[in-house]
C-alpha cells in the first residue's frame, strides 16, 4: 500500500484511494497501540524533524508520539528559542536543519503555503501540521477516522460544521475530506464567519440557524472561535455568540435523537462549546485526540515508503 503523493500537503491533493489507505493503515497502527508493547520498528533509521513555528499541544505531542511508536528518530524545533528571532528566512533554517541528514519534516505555521513553498525547493517528504488558514490535513483525517469509528462509516453521514467556518484550516480539510468520501456537509454560523460563495465553492450547504443545524446532523463538529486571526470585530461579543451559536446541553436537549459532537481542540468552554456538553457522553473529542496518534502513525509510515 503507497500514497499517490510524496507530501501530504492538504486533504485538496489527496484521492480519494489515498484517504481510504490511511484510514485502513490507522485502524492498524489503532490496534498496535492497544498492546502492551506500543511501538513497532517500521521507521527505524528514519530521521523526522518536527517544525513548530506556531503554538500547539495536540498536534505536536500526537506526531512526536506517533514518531516515537514507529522507532524514528526525531528532533524537535521551536521558533520561539531558535534563530528565527534573528531575522533567519525559513528557507535558511529548515536547509540548515536538513543538511544533517534528515528524511521528513513535519511543519506548522502560521503563513497559509508555507508548507508548499518548502515542498518547491528542499528534498525531504513534508507534513503539513497546520499552515494558516488553509488546511490542517491530520486534523481532518482523524476527525474522519474518529466519525467512521463512532458511527460505522462516513457515506453519507450528515457532517454539520459549526462555528468560524472563514479562520479555520480544520474546516477546509474537513470538507475536502468529507466530500471525497460521500458524506453530506452543512455549515452555521454567524453570517460574518461563514465565506460568501462557499456553496458553490466546496459544495456544502449553509443553515445560519443552530438548532436546524443540529437537528439535521449525524456528527456536529464543533470550531473554536479564532480570535487570534480575526484582525476586525466580527460579532458583538463572546457571551451573544454563546447565546446564538454556542451547543449547549439545553440545545441538545430538544434535539429528538442522539447526535456525536466533536471538537479539534483547544476548546474555548463556555463559547462555542458548554463543559456540559463537551464532557458528555455525546462528546468523543478525547477520542478524536488519541485517534490522532494512530492516523500520523498511518501518514508518516506510507510517506516514508514514498522516500526510500
Ligand atoms: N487541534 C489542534 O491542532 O490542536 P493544537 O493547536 O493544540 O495542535
Amino acid at each position: 500500500m503507497s500514497l499517490s503523493t510524496k507530501h501530504l500537503l492538504g486533504i485538496k491533493d489527496l484521492l480519494r484511494e489515498d484517504i481510504e489507505v490511511i484510514l485502513q493503515t490507522a485502524t492498524q497502527f489503532k490496534d498496535v497501540l492497544q498492546r502492551p508493547v506500543k511501538k513497532v520498528p517500521s521507521l527505524r533509521d528514519v530521521t523526522i524533524v518536527n517544525l513548530f513555528f506556531e503554538n500547539s499541544t495536540r498536534t505536536r505531542i500526537s506526531f512526536e508520539l506517533a514518531e516515537k511508536r514507529l522507532s524514528a528518530d526525531t528532533i524537535n524545533f521551536t521558533a520561539s528559542g531558535s534563530s528565527v528571532s534573528k531575522g533567519e528566512t525559513l528557507l535558511d533554517t529548515v536547509n540548515n536543519i536538513l543538511s544533517m541528514k534528515v528524511d521528513m519534516v513535519v511543519m506548522r505555521h502560521s503563513a497559509s503555503g508555507a508548507p508548499h513553498f518548502l515542498a518547491r525547493h528542499i528534498p525531504a517528504a513534508i507534513v503539513n501540521a497546520g499552515d494558516g488558514i488553509n488546511e490542517h490535513p491530520t486534523q481532518g483525517l482523524l476527525d474522519a477516522f474518529s466519525i467512521q469509528q463512532a458511527t460505522g462509516g462516513l457515506q453519507g453521514r450528515r457532517v454539520a460544521i459549526i462555528g468560524d467556518i472563514m479562520h479555520s484550516r480544520v474546516a477546509l480539510s474537513n470538507i475536502y475530506l468529507l466530500r471525497k468520501m460521500g458524506a453530506e456537509i452543512t455549515v452555521s454560523g454567524p453570517p460574518t464567519l461563514i465565506p460568501k460563495y462557499i456553496e458553490e465553492a466546496l459544495g456544502v450547504k449553509v443553515e445560519y440557524n443552530l438548532k436546524k443545524a443540529l437537528a439535521w446532523c449525524d456528527v456536529a463538529n464543533v470550531l473554536r472561535i479564532q480570535l487570534e486571526r480575526q484582525n476586525q470585530v466580527l460579532f458583538s461579543s463572546l457571551r451573544e455568540y454563546n447565546l446564538s451559536y454556542g451547543v449547549k446541553r439545553s440545545v441538545l436537549d430538544e434535539l429528538k435523537k442522539e447526535i456525536v459532537i466533536m471538537h479539534p481542540g483547544p476548546i474555548n468552554r463556555g463559547v462555542e462549546l458548554d463543559s456540559d456538553v463537551a464532557d458528555s457522553g455525546h462528546s468523543i473529542i478525547l477520542n478524536q485526540v488519541e485517534n490522532g496518534v494512530a492516523v500520523r502513525m498511518a501518514v508518516l509510515y506510507l510517506l516514508a515508503g514514498r522516500t526510500q
